[in-house]
């Protein structure tokens, strides 16, 4: 029992530190989202020619596209620290103000999914932002004043899946909002190329591609399918990842031609199964195929509708033929 566990917690070491070696550093390293990445390293430019910290940048998009790789880029870019925390890990007002007052000059202050900041958490970060300061109630009752604290001059880069979420005027501090999209075949190619060179693999062209093509879109999803593709190459005594062996794999791990993969498969039978192709709403939905609501709105869904395969509309979630076609099935009614 012990030594599994040791197995299993070394085993999720090495996950981790091939996770983080994966990591681009710089924007160069960085690939796709052109405009983004444009963008940004001009705002960088200039804001060190200033001798600024750069502005405020809200950052969001569907998950594994590469949000928290950007922020700790940036941080890099800048010749900053890059410091760390989530919406859900600060509780309380004075949590954040602790986190604000310990940074130095110029840091990169990153709050992922922050879009759950609890409300009176988001009241202290506005003046943080806008002015760098906090305003600290000191003492109780009549005599209680407040206090106004300066802080250094700092970057907070926010990640969210959720921009909708977040308030109107948490959203309005922010001086760069960056949108990134899911990425093209090409794009993903590179990245898994790059993947395979950094585990020291050699992956076949048109293996690299068939990667590409079936990861959704994203990067954590290309990296994560080109390591399983390899560990059955491993085991087949493959030297050179092969198109054959990529095909195979995937298969096994049951994801489609398009990429689609088990959870993917069950949402969307689910709708054309049990609700005639819909319109269905989402908790109805989820409840029959027993998965969380918000995971198929923040990590299902978003490609679904990009691929035209789901549409959205005032009642509810609905099938396109395009969907039927893919697995070979008759619109109802048509
Ligand atoms: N543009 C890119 N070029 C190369 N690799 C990338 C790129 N974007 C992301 N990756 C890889 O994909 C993985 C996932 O990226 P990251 O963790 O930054 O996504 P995220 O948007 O923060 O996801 P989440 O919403 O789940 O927090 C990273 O480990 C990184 O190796
Ligand atoms: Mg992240």
């Amino acid at each position: 029992m012990l030594e599994d566990r040791m197995i299993s917690g070394e085993q999720q070491d090495t996950d981790q530190e091939i996770e983080l070696s994966l990591r681009p550093e710089t924007l160069k390293q960085y690939i796709g989202q052109d405009q983004v990445k444009n963008n940004l390293s001009i705002f960088i430019e200039a804001a060190k020619m200033r001798n600024e910290p750069l502005d405020h940048a809200l950052l969001y998009g569907p998950p594994g596209l590469g949000k928290t790789t950007l922020a700790s880029i940036i941080a890099n870019e800048m010749g900053v620290q890059f410091r760390t925390t989530a919406g859900p890990a600060i509780e309380r007002a004075g949590d954040l103000a602790a986190i604000l007052s310990s940074l130095e000059p110029g840091d990169v202050l990153f709050i992922d999914e922050i879009h759950r900041l609890p409300r009176s958490v988001e009241e202290v970060l506005y003046p943080a932002m806008e002015d760098f300061c906090l305003d600290i109630v000191v003492g109780t009752g009549p005599s209680a004043r407040s206090v106004r604290l300066d802080l250094p001059p700092f970057t907070l880069v926010g990640a969210t899946t959720r921009a909708g979420l977040l308030s109107a005027p948490l959203r309005d501090r922010f001086g760069v909002h960056s949108r990134l999209e899911y990425y093209d075949t090409k794009a993903l190619c590179a990245i898994v190329e790059r993947t395979a060179e950094i585990l020291s693999v050699e992956i076949d062209a048109a293996a690299a591609v068939e990667v590409a093509r079936r990861s959704r879109g994203t990067p954590r999803i290309a990296n994560r399918l080109l390591k399983r593709v390899r560990d059955i190459a491993q085991v087949k005594g493959e030297t050179v990842i092969s198109k054959e062996t990529t095909q195979e794999a995937l298969e096994m791990l049951q994801v489609d031609a398009e990429g689609l993969d088990f959870i993917d498969h069950k949402l969307l039978k689910g709708i054309m199964d049990s609700f005639q192709g819909g319109p269905v709403g989402l908790d109805t939905i989820a409840a029959t195929i027993g998965e969380e609501p918000q995971t198929i709105e923040d990590v299902y869904e978003p490609f679904l509708l990009q691929i035209g395969y789901i549409q959205r509309t005032p009642r509810g979630r609905v099938v396109t033929p395009k969907a039927y076609a893919h697995f070979n099935r008759e619109v109802p009614g048509s």
